[in-house]
């Protein structure tokens, strides 16, 4: 089983960015803890982190027939962007949202998620370790679907 991770824009600056909300966690160390957790449930994952809208659709387009699901922090995107929810809806697996932050704690116009509606679940608000869950999450959903 594949499952695609997608981190989205401003996330490669993690560790540095606003470190008090986001944590001291790189984005290196949580693909690392993310490989660590594949390995222990069997699965393969590959990591992609982009700044640009096109990028992360284009990565969704390439998963259709390859991966099992799809955990994505879309980060800023999840607030405006109709055409990442379109490519995950277009990819017909399953997709965990996790934020590192807890966006209903938030400013009124994170509160609001393009994704959520056509997420399998949503984890907000646990830090990195929410990667960790919704991997879990993800791949249990997808071992009972059959897929
Ligand atoms: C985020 C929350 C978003 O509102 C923000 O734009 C991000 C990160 C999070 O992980 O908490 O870039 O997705």
């Amino acid at each position: 089983m594949r499952i695609l991770v997608l981190h989205g824009p401003n996330l490669n600056l993690l560790g540095k960015r606003e470190p008090e909300i986001y944590g001291h966690q790189t984005l290196a160390d949580i693909d690392a803890g993310l490989r660590a957790a594949a390995k222990q449930l069997a699965v393969e994952i590959e990591c992609f982190q982009s700044n640009h809208e096109g990028e992360l659709i284009d990565r969704i387009q390439a998963a259709m027939g390859q991966a099992a699901g799809i955990l994505i922090n879309p980060g800023g995107f999840t607030h405006t962007s109709v055409a990442l929810r379109d490519a995950l809806v277009a990819s017909r697996l399953p997709i965990v949202e996790v934020h590192l932050s807890n966006v209903f704690a938030r400013e009124t116009f994170r509160q609001h998620s393009y994704v959520s509606p056509i997420a399998v679940g949503v984890i907000s608000g646990l830090g990195a370790q929410g990667y960790r869950f919704g991997l879990e999450a993800l791949v249990s959903q997808v071992t009972s679907q059959g897929g």
